[in-house]
């Protein structure tokens, strides 16, 4: 980032940078039902396609359906050996983003945009209250099995939530290329990102052809 951003908007940057990825938390400090709601709050301000607002969020904090929900998630798939959080260090929330089709204006694919943006506001949001989340594509089908939903309701995405109880480092791309993220031997989390020269694509080299 230009060092005039860094500095204009110093807070916004650092807040972009903390934001990561977090699958180990306290479970027993709890996110208040207050700020749960303002969470979704922010995700309901997100940009959306045609305005069409097609995301509906099911926020979780009950003992037994958490218990239900944690093995029907997929985590950290890089870590095939790592069966996910253990007890204690789950998350003591979740929000599940769901699609309502009955209000989809436009191609279902476009409230993946929505999600995006919606999600990265609530994450956003919650990492400055020194709260980390992990966004789960990864789920069993029988999640609608235990969710009390409407037919017309598709889950798209499960955010885990809850106070992080591990650290994370983001590291460059090494010269191999690979992109897989990885635990140290003192448990810190490491992920790698591309380097900025790295994706950026030269807007010449079409035109001298
Ligand atoms: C759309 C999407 C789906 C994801 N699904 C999973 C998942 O099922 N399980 C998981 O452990 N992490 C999941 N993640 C988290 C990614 O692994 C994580 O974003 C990536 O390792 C980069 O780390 P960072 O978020 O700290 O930048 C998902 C992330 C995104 C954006």
């Amino acid at each position: 980032m230009s060092d005039k951003l860094w500095s204009k908007s110093i807070m916004l940057a650092d807040l972009i940078v903390t934001t990561r990825t977090v699958r180990r938390f306290q479970e027993e400090h709890k996110v208040t039902p207050e700020t749960l709601l303002e969470l979704v709050d922010l995700a309901r301000l997100g940009g959306s396609a045609r305005n069409g607002q097609p995301l509906r969020y099911q926020i979780i904090t009950e003992d037994s359906l958490r218990s239900a929900l944690f093995p029907l998630l997929g985590w950290a798939g890089y870590i095939p050996d790592w069966k996910g959080p253990v007890s204690g260090e789950r998350p003591s929330a979740y929000i599940v983003c769901l699609l309502e089709r009955k209000w989809l204006k436009g191609p279902e694919y476009e409230a993946h945009f929505d999600l995006g943006i919606a999600s990265q506001n609530l994450l956003l949001g919650a990492a400055s209250l020194g709260i980390f989340g992990c966004r789960i594509g990864s789920f069993s089908e029988k999640i609608y099995d235990i969710l009390s939903l409407s037919p017309s309701s598709k889950v798209l995405l499960v955010l885990a939530l809850g106070y992080p109880a591990e650290k994370v480092e983001l590291e460059e791309v090494g010269e191999d290329g690979d992109v897989r993220y990885w635990r140290d031997k003192e448990q810190v989390h490491h992920v790698p990102k591309r380097r900025l020269v790295d994706i950026l694509v030269s807007a010449e080299s079409k035109a001298r052809e």
